[in-house]
């Protein structure tokens, strides 16, 4: 076994093996409910290199992360990611490298991510009306998405995994249209409750699209639906099986039914600041130990105190709410 200390288990009996890395804060895209439509990035120089990365991931490797997803902003949108794929699917311990990408330069990437070692691809499509997609991510490209779905399918991704912002008053429309091309398709579409993370302080509760309310779109629209049999209780995601054999919805009901009280996640910021949760208040200044000449005992050490200092989970559903001051754009998703 690789693993040569305790695992990372927190005050409330949670294990971590989970670890998100923000690979850039950059995006070409605008999504209205992730960026502001004007934004200034970080320089390049405070972004953690490949080598930094691969660091942590190492280290983070001992302490029983297994599983790594890179994020954005738009994580294709760095140079020669194949490369950290590589890199990290080589480090010992890590049994999963996945990608959450926007989809928009993935087409003619899709085989060199998967020869480069990539398990799992998720990309994000909330409509299927190119018009509504600019207005959406205030750019054009709905195209190129679709094109990219396509392309991942085709380079043996296995599942393709479709992720739609759900927003009332905005994507009700899109809810069939999506499940009609991902049945289509073979893709496992997944609907995300929209979340308090946005630029504009759009957010409220009332715009919350309800996974309840998709399932009944749903039913009603394009197929009636079951709960999976075997439904692990530690995944994110509630799954549905279309009854008519034409597949799987997930829904990641982060507001309607918070997951944290199975949360496995930290999370890596692209300027190397490890967060507890996506909505803490606090981070680790991992970047600073990286770049301060600190030892990997150092490192698993910071680790292990972010870990230790994680609240029971996001208050989202009440008054104490606190937004945190990063975007979505630089904490990952
Ligand atoms: N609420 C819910 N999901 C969001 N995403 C970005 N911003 C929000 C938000 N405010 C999603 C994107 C993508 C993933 C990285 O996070 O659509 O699928
Ligand atoms: Fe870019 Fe993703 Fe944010 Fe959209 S949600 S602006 S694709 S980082």
């Amino acid at each position: 076994m690789i693993k040569t200390t305790e695992p990372l288990v927190d005050s409330f009996g949670r294990p971590h093996n989970n670890l998100r890395i923000s690979v850039t804060d950059r995006c070409n895209i605008r999504c209205v409910y992730c960026m502001p439509e004007l934004v200034e990035f970080m320089p390049r120089a405070q972004l953690l290199n490949y080598e930094e990365i691969e660091r942590v991931v190492r280290v983070a490797a001992t302490l029983g992360i297994d599983k790594v997803r890179l994020t954005g902003g738009e994580p294709l949108v760095r140079r020669d990611l194949p490369i950290l794929i590589e890199k990290l699917s080589a480090v010992p311990g890590i049994r999963d490298v996945g990608l959450t990408t926007n989809g928009v330069l993935l087409a003619p990437l899709a085989d060199r991510l998967r020869r480069a070692g990539l398990e799992r691809i998720n990309i994000s499509l909330d409509t299927m009306d190119p018009e509504k997609f600019r207005r959406l991510t205030r750019r054009d490209g709905q195209e190129k998405v679709i094109a990219g779905i396509l392309a991942a399918k085709e380079a043996g991704f296995d599942p393709v995994k479709v992720n739609a912002v759900a927003i009332r008053g905005e994507t009700e429309d899109d809810v069939a249209p999506l499940a009609r091309f991902a049945r289509e398709h073979g893709l496992e579409l997944r609907f995300i409750e929209y979340m308090p993370l946005d630029a504009g302080q759009q957010w409220e509760r009332a715009k919350v699209l309800f996974a309840s309310e998709i399932l009944e779109i749903l039913a009603r629209e394009v197929a009636p639906l079951a709960p999976i049999a075997h439904q692990d209780p530690k995944a994110p995601a509630l799954d549905y099986d279309y009854l008519d054999g034409g597949g799987r919805v997930g829904f990641i009901a982060s507001v309607s039914r918070p997951f944290c009280t199975s949360c496995n996640r930290l999370r890596l910021t692209s300027d190397g600041k490890l967060r507890n949760c996506l909505f803490s208040l606090e981070e680790t200044d991992i970047r600073a130990l990286l770049r301060g000449g600190a030892d990997d005992t150092a490192i698993a050490l910071a680790f292990r105190e972010s870990v230790a200092a994680k609240w029971e989970g996001h208050e989202i559903n009440t008054a104490r709410f606190i937004r945190p001051d990063r975007l979505m754009h630089s904490i990952g998703g």
